[in-house]
């Protein structure tokens, strides 16, 4: 087995990184899109040549991007894991090159010695956050649940279901009745909250949405609407991201709650990287960043005008 850990730590010896190559998953989310944006700007704001590549959702697009990034011989690469299986071959390619990688938002499964650092948010937590908050809202009320997951086999689709659940596990009165993938787009979430509400009593006997972004919210949201029926009240709306739409949605009473996932994993991720760079200084494993909760307390619009100019 390859000592990828050890061939890291031999790299690094006062140099930084000149060129990173970033494999990107898409531009599936607003989310994703800010993301993108940021780690240009990170990368620009550190004199990096960045060369990016848009995978458009396939695992295999990432892993032929992650071969070129090895044959043009980056400094390192970041890879943002559309899923969370099937990285191993490719990240031992890597390591063999002695090119360290950072995972950015999503996890894989492989051993962790093939990656330098992962940054990114505890996933379980943040469903946790999102189920907890609906126990709050509801006290005793029975509460059919929809919901609308990620992309199937992503880190994001599996541990937020597991977080969510944990969380309304004690409470009998709130049962996930629909479950379904919406792949983390606007269109996505529509289209599947359209056949719940359809399946649902025409969404008479649905409570609350749980999706897995803001994204799919969003989607489900103009769904609800043309049900004709009043999303945010008749249907409680709970999500992930925090990206400025939703917020808008929040202020206008169609949204309930989100938990914020930063779009600035970059920012971290070159921070580790140019200090491993410069001494050998070995990362944490795993860099976290926070989940916060928002309401429609938290000025809404506010948020809205913090974030808008963060390329979503
Ligand atoms: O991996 C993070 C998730 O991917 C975001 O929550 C979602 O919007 C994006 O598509």
């Amino acid at each position: 087995a390859l000592m990828a850990g050890v061939a890291f730590a031999a790299l690094g010896t006062a140099a930084s990184a000149q060129t990173v190559g970033f494999s990107q998953i898409g531009s599936e989310s607003g989310w994703r899109a800010a993301e993108t944006t940021v780690t240009q700007q990170e990368a620009e704001a550190r004199g990096i040549d960045l060369r990016f590549s848009d995978a458009q959702q396939r695992q295999e697009n990432q892993i032929a991007a992650i071969r070129s990034f090895v044959a043009q011989g980056v400094d390192a690469i970041f890879v943002a894991p559309v899923v969370a299986t099937g990285w191993d071959s490719v990240l031992e390619e890597a390591a063999e090159a002695e090119i360290p990688v950072i995972l950015l938002d999503r996890m894989v499964d492989s051993d962790p010695s093939l990656y330098l650092t992962a940054v990114g948010s505890d996933l379980v937590h943040e469903g946790e956050v999102a189920g907890q908050w609906l126990v709050d809202e509801v006290g005793g009320e029975e509460c059919r649940v929809v919901e609308l997951q990620g992309t199937t086999g992503s880190s994001p689709a599996i541990d937020r279901a597991t977080g969510f659940r944990n969380a309304i596990e004690g409470a009998d009165n709130i049962e996930i009745v629909r479950s379904q993938t919406g792949d983390f787009t606007r269109s996505g979430g529509k289209e599947v909250m359209e056949s719940f509400l359809q399946a649902e009593g025409g969404g008479a006997d649905i409570c609350a949405l749980y999706a897995h972004n803001d994204d799919m919210a969003l989607g489900a949201i103009q769904a609800i609407n043309e049900a004709g029926l009043n999303p945010g009240e008749d249907i409680l709306i709970v999500s992930i991201d925090a990206v400025p739409d939703i917020f808008l949605a929040m202020s206008e009473g169609d949204a309930n709650a989100t938990v914020e996932l930063t779009p600035n994993m970059a920012g971290p991720a070159f921070d580790a990287l140019e200090a491993y760079m410069a001494d050998g200084t070995m990362p944490e494993k795993f860099i976290q960043t926070d989940s916060q909760l928002y309401t429609p307390e938290d000025d809404p619009m506010g948020e809205y005008e913090r974030r808008k100019d963060l390329g979503y």
